[in-house]
Parts: C-alpha cells; structure tokens; sequence
C-alpha cells in the first residue's frame, strides 16, 4: 500500500491497526499543519516524519511487541472462547491502547492500560458509572473479570500488563461540523450532571487545579533544544501565554463537588448511527466543580483550528445543557481553570515522556503529536472572554 494511501484525515492523531494486512495512522488536519510549521529539515513528508520519531511505521511499531489474544483475553476475565473469537486492534490513546475482541455473540473493548490504576479508583468509576446507567445514561460500562476484579493481568505475560474490559459500542467519532452535534454534546453532558452523585472524595488532585512550575517551561524547552526536538520551538514560542493561562488556574471550591467525567473530550465520544452519543473512557472520573467542566466541554468541542468559537454552536451547546438540567454555569475566567490546568499538566508530562532517554520510540513519538495538538490548542485569553459573554444570560 502506498504510504499516501495510509493517511486518513481525522479529528486527532491516532494510531489504529484494522486488520492484519491493513494499517493505519490518521492525522488530523491540524497535526499535520502543524507538523509542518516546526518538521526536521530534510524531512519530505509525515511519514517520514512518524518513520523516523516511531522507529518504523507507527502502527507496527506501537503493536510489534503487545501481541494479544483472544484466549488470553478470554481466560483473564473468564469468558468463553468459541472458534469464531477474534481480536483486532483499533486505537491508542494516552493511556493505553485499545482491542476488539469479538466473541459472535457479543463484542467488548479490551484496553491494555500503560499506567495501571490501583483497583479501589477503579471500582469508585465502575460505583458512577453503574449509577447513570440507572438513571438512564447509555455508556461504555466497564466489565469485571474473575473475582470481580475490574484491573487484570494478562496471562502468561510480565506482571505489569494489565488490561480492562468494557463492553463495544458500535460507534464512530463524533463530526464536529455536523450542526447539530452542538446541542447532542450539551444534552449530554447536561444529563449527566444532572444525575451525578455527590464527589465520593475531597478534590485535591493536583492534576485539575494546579499547574506546572513556570521555569519549567523554560527548562523543557532547553531540554528539547539539546535533544533537536523538533516541537522546541513551538514550546518556546508559546511561554508567555502559557503564563497568561497559569494565572486563570485557581484550587476547586471545597463546596459544590459533583463526580464528572473530567475528560470529555471529542475522541472520548462515540457517535451512534442514530446520532446518540456514547461517553467512553471514564479513567478520569473525580470530584469537579461542574461549572468548571462546562467550561471544559465548551473548549473541547469548540475551540476550532484556528483558535476561534462559533458563537452559535456554544451558545446551542449551553442552551442544550441548561434544558437538560445541567446545574454548571460560565461565572468567570476561573471557570476555564479546570481545562486549563489538565491541559497545562498534559502538555507537562507528554513534553517530559519525550525528553526522556528511556521513552521507546513509539511513546516518543505518540508524545511528540500530544504535544503538537496541545500546544496548537492553547486557547488565547480573547477567546476565554468571549465564551464568558456568550454565556452571560445564562449565568444572569
Ligand atoms: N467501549 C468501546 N467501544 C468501542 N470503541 C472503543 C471503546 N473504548 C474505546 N474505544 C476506542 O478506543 C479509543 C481509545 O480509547 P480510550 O478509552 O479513550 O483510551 P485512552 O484512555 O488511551 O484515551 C477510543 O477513542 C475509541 O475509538
Ligand atoms: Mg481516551
């Protein structure tokens, strides 16, 4: 297959294998351009581009050496295996990467986890999730393995390979330019506030309301210099407003915790046929004050390429939110603090997974496109006021 051939034009970059003969890698329109801003000298193309920070072909790169079965998959969380079970790779996210293993009867979604939670943080999602389930929420509920264990090894193999098994949504990522995508994202996120239960523990994860030490930026960016990284100079051109950004940031009221999603974001959604559409990946899952996560879903699912908001999406996402019981209101540029922080702390820690001598190519270069798409994504500080006025009659 031709390397042209390979490239699909996605929301986000991400890596998939669809077969075993079919690979591949879709780059975002936006990846690319930006790609392109800060490439290698040399460098004619993505691919290359991927060849040489990944090793070799991303796809056969990120899977060469995470072979997984349908047995194995079967025996961790004692299912049976017929003739007809398969499994097939599909994505890689941050945080792990993703099968489909299907059984004929029924298909679920196996994620093998790079860092494996501890079980307790993952029963307290499996509590929430089971809870919206019953108030009426459709979801990628997560799946239990033998002695109810939701976190399970992978047999036979290093002790640190962990998976999770959740059941398949027949899905595709949501078209951010389909009119009426607006409203479905707000009546979402609107329900499932509504139905939230009461934070189960105090905020205090650093994670949301704190950021990264402003030298630090200083001290990436000379890292990444030494290293001919070749996002260096887009770090370092954006410092100041990475300051500007740090200084919205604020600790979580005490007072007013819902448990959320935390990371609702466009590739964290499936999008049915009919149009409904699926949260996934609920790792993520704490104590938020829901202000702070409308604010969140507003900047995920609005902010364009070019750093701009169409007022009448937002304002469609907000009037969908507000009727389906959404009690989160735009107050202020703190609102923004939440999104801020994790983006600020993401950017952190993918610029450091990829400073890092002992980073595997293939994480090197999964960070190196975070790093690009994050650091295309930075909101500037017009666009935070302008989403603050469009949601000035709602906050009355
Ligand atoms: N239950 C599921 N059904 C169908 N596809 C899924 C399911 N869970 C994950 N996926 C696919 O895998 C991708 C990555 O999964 P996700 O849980 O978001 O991983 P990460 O934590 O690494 O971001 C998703 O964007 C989706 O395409
Ligand atoms: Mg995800």
């Amino acid at each position: 297959m031709p390397d042209a051939d390979r490239v699909r034009l996605g929301r986000r970059q991400r890596a998939a294998l669809t077969g075993p003969d079919q690979q591949q890698t879709w780059l975002t329109g936006r990846t690319i351009d930006f790609w392109r801003s800060f490439r290698e000298p040399g460098l004619r193309s993505p691919h290359t581009w991927l060849r040489r920070s990944a090793g070799s072909w991303l796809p056969g790169c990120v899977f060469r050496d995470s072979a997984l079965s349908a047995r194995q998959v079967c025996t961790a969380f004692g299912l049976t295996t017929g003739s007809e079970a398969s499994i097939t790779a599909v994505a890689r996210g941050a945080a792990g990467r993703v099968w489909c293993l299907d059984l004929g009867t029924e298909r679920f979604a196996v994620k093998e986890l790079f860092s494996p939670p501890d079980e307790g943080s993952v029963r307290r999602e499996a509590a929430f999730t089971a809870h919206l389930e019953r108030a009426g929420v459709r979801l990628a509920a997560s799946v239990p393995g033998q002695a109810d264990r939701f976190v399970v090894p992978v047999p036979g193999q290093a002790a640190d390979r962990r998976l999770r098994l959740y059941r398949w949504i027949d899905g595709v990522l949501p078209d951010l330019a389909d009119p009426g995508m607006a409203a479905r994202i707000g009546d979402l996120l609107g329900r499932l506030h509504a139905h939230a239960p009461p934070a189960q523990v105090p905020a205090g994860d650093p994670w949301y309301d704190t950021v990264p030490a402003l030298e630090s930026w200083g001290h990436l960016t000379g890292a990444a210099r030494t290293q001919s990284a070749g996002w260096a100079g887009a770090l370092s051109a954006r410092i100041s407003l990475l300051a500007d950004l740090a200084d919205l940031v604020t600790p979580a009221p005490a007072s007013g915790l819902i448990t959320c999603h935390r990371d609702l974001h466009p590739d964290n959604v499936l999008a049915e046929s009919s149009g409904a559409l699926i949260p996934l990946d609920w790792d993520e899952a704490g104590p938020a004050i829901p202000d702070r996560e409308l604010a969140a879903v507003l900047m995920f699912w609005h902010l364009s390429d070019q750093g701009e908001a169409d007022s009448a999406s937002v304002r469609r996402t907000l009037a969908a939110y507000l009727a389906a019981g959404g009690p989160g209101r735009i107050r202020d540029e703190q609102t923004f603090g939440m999104y801020l922080a994790t983006r600020l702390n993401f950017l952190h820690r993918q610029a450091s997974i990829a400073l890092d001598p002992r980073t595997s190519p293939e994480h090197r270069g999964y960070a190196a496109l975070e790093i690009a798409d994050t650091l295309a994504r930075l909101p500037a500080l017009p666009l935070i006021r302008h989403l603050i006025t469009l949601a000035a009659p709602d906050t009355g």
